[in-house]
């Protein structure tokens, strides 16, 4: 079984952009994180990014009945996007939001979340342990082998 891992804006440039705040790994570090934490559990990991909200929305479509469940960091759509979380609204499995930065300790916009309210869980402000924090999660709820 798969677990889906949706990356949103920005996030390929993970590492290098406001490393202050994200850290210095990469996202090949974080998919690699994610991979073996999956491994763990018996799930594989289909692990995509992209800064075009139609592609992050047809990959929720397409992945919503396949996916045991989805981790999702939708970066900056986070906050504005009714469309990713109508989307996530119609997938099967759980779904875990996930913010390597504490968004409740940024800017005001940051503060609200349109995927929150689809989300079984949010994990935020763990750096990038987070996502291996939600695959566990997603394991967990989806009773995989441990
Ligand atoms: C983020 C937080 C968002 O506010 C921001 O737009 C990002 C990354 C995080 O992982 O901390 O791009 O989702």
């Amino acid at each position: 079984r798969v677990v889906a891992v949706l990356n949103g804006p920005n996030l390929n440039l993970l590492g290098e952009r406001e490393p202050e705040i994200y850290g210095h790994e990469t996202l090949a570090d974080v998919e690699a994180r994610c991979r073996h934490e999956a491994a763990r559990h018996g799930l594989a990991v289909d692990f995509r990014q992209t800064n075009h909200e139609g592609d992050f929305i047809d990959w929720i479509h397409e992945l919503r009945h396949s996916a045991a469940g989805f981790v999702v960091n939708a970066a900056g759509w986070t906050h504005t996007s009714i469309a990713i979380h109508d989307a996530l609204a119609a997938v099967a499995g759980p779904v875990v939001e996930v913010h390597i930065s504490d968004v409740h300790a940024r800017e005001d916009f940051r503060h609200h979340s349109y995927v929150t309210p689809v989300a079984a869980l949010v994990i935020v402000g763990h750096g990038v342990t987070g996502y291996e924090e939600a695959v566990a999660e997603i394991a967990a709820r989806v009773g995989a082998e441990g």
